[in-house]
């Protein structure tokens, strides 16, 4: 938990931002698993961790943005609890460290809310993501479930955005602390990958690691030799030789702060040439990415220009053809790396997602491009100081996505076909780092950087 004076400023800044009305701001519940004692592992909703600090569930925060009044509504435990979970701090003694002097029982939020609404004042809140807040909030605001999404408040989304995609210097020690356990989880795989060895003995030793420094991963590990598919949970494959591992996982630390890395290793330890060729691609996107990323420069042209490296170097090795310019205009690379670049990160592994990727990614001077692969872009945004994003480009051979195109002739100009049925068992190869963005660049979150180039690799995979 940082000062209460910083949750303090955030609530004041808020509410300024969204001008009049009541700010709503549920935390999460405990969520059941299979029956209801028996739960998923507790995480705060980060709105609310983010404006009240406090990781307990069930806890409701509420801005009074015309009376400039600050509540958690809450409830004490009873010896009931205290048997089971042992003593805990009143609600109120909670409050006063995140610099709110007023608290009220859980029961009493209804009357509250009825009150304001029957007073004809506005009650802001963000679409919920989670069933128990989406019947809270339609309860207490009289809104069918379905259309608490239409009603939700573009203003506070807004106000909390513009706040939350520059991370303050609390923020960037706690991500890179997050960073810091990253590098131990993607560590300890690269020394431990040999052929024999099962995916989900590797990820779930990785998975440890998260656990035993932190609060748990950021998101569900991704550790396959089918790298070529984006996300792919599934662990049960063997290790072995002449393959590539694709891991891309990251820690949320016990502030629930989050990183975010992806390397890609041969399994034998040692790259083949045709692996080592694609990878030096990658690995050359991701430091021109590094290169390109400061101020004032949009991320949606960064994109663009590994899109271009991916044209130049592709067409080199004989995959692609064509015109360089028209080709990336085209989005003909998208076959290659159909999603974006990178997003923003902090106490979400994709901050804000819950808001909508376009308030968060792409704001009011930035629209979305419907091209496929540069509309999967989440992060379009001119960069500016204190921003938080991945960068991680890949390399990817789908072949149900290259016979699609092959089939319907999408960019056949720009593509070689014939060349590329070669690479129908590659798997794919994707590079993540995490970088802050800072008054004249950027610097590379964690205090070391994973092993990235080809010697670096194979050096860490010796053991
Ligand atoms: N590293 C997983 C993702 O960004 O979606
Ligand atoms: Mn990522």
């Amino acid at each position: 938990m940082f000062p209460k004076k910083v949750y303090q400023t955030r609530r004041q800044l808020l509410a300024k931002d969204v001008e009049s009305g009541v700010i709503l701001i549920p935390g999460n519940s405990e969520a059941p698993a299979n029956y209801a004692d028996n739960c998923y592992k507790y995480r705060q909703d980060s709105t609310f961790l983010y404006f009240f600090g406090l990781q307990d569930p069930d806890f409701v925060g509420v801005i009074d943005v015309d009376k400039n009044q600050d509540i958690i509504f809450g409830n004490d435990v009873s010896i009931d609890d205290i048997i089971w979970m042992g003593p805990q701090r009143s609600v109120a003694d909670k409050a006063a460290r995140v610099g709110v002097e007023k608290t009220k029982k859980l029961s009493e939020l209804p009357k509250y809310i009825k009150a304001a609404i029957k007073a004809g004042r506005k009650i802001h809140y963000v679409n919920p993501y989670r069933y128990q807040v989406k019947i809270l909030l339609s309860d207490l605001l009289g809104i069918p479930v379905a259309a608490l999404a239409k009603n939700q408040s573009v203003k506070l989304i807004q106000a909390a955005v513009s706040q939350r995609i520059v991370k303050d210097k609390y923020e960037i020690a706690e991500i890179d602390h997050a960073c810091d356990i990253g590098y131990a989880m993607h560590y300890f795989v690269m020394q431990n990958c040999k052929p024999g060895i099962a995916e989900q003995t590797l990820a779930g030793m990785m998975d440890g690691i998260a656990m035993s420094n932190g609060s748990m991963v950021s998101f569900a590990t991704i550790l396959s030799q089918h790298g070529e598919t984006l996300h792919n949970h599934d662990h049960s494959g063997i290790i072995t030789k002449g393959r590539l591992l694709t891991v891309d996982a990251g820690a949320e630390n016990n502030n629930n702060y989050c990183s975010d890395f992806t390397r890609t290793m041969p399994c034998s330890g040692k790259f083949t040439t045709k692996q080592k060729e694609i990878y030096q691609i990658v690995c050359d996107a991701n430091n021109l990415a590094l290169q390109l990323a400061k101020p004032g420069v949009a991320y949606f042209d960064v994109h663009v220009a590994v899109y271009r490296l991916f044209a130049e170097r592709l067409k080199a090795l004989g995959l692609m053809k064509g015109d360089i310019d028209e080709a990336v205009e085209a989005g003909a690379p998208a076959l290659f790396m159909p999603h974006g670049l990178g997003h923003n990160m902090g106490l979400d592994v994709h901050d804000m997602e819950n808001y909508g990727e376009d308030y968060v990614g792409y704001g009011s001077a930035a629209k979305r491009s419907k091209k496929f692969g540069y509309g999967s872009l989440r992060m379009a945004r001119k960069l500016v100081e204190g921003n938080v994003i991945t960068d991680e480009p890949g390399i990817y051979f789908i072949p149900a996505l290259i016979e699609k195109w092959k089939k319907e002739k999408i960019n056949a100009q720009f593509i070689n076909f014939a060349k590329l049925k070669d690479y129908y068992d590659f798997g794919g190869i994707r590079l993540e780092d995490d970088v802050l963005i800072t008054k004249t660049g950027n610097r590379l979150l964690g205090s070391k950087r994973l092993p990235i180039t080809v010697k670096e690799v194979e050096e860490a995979m010796k053991g």
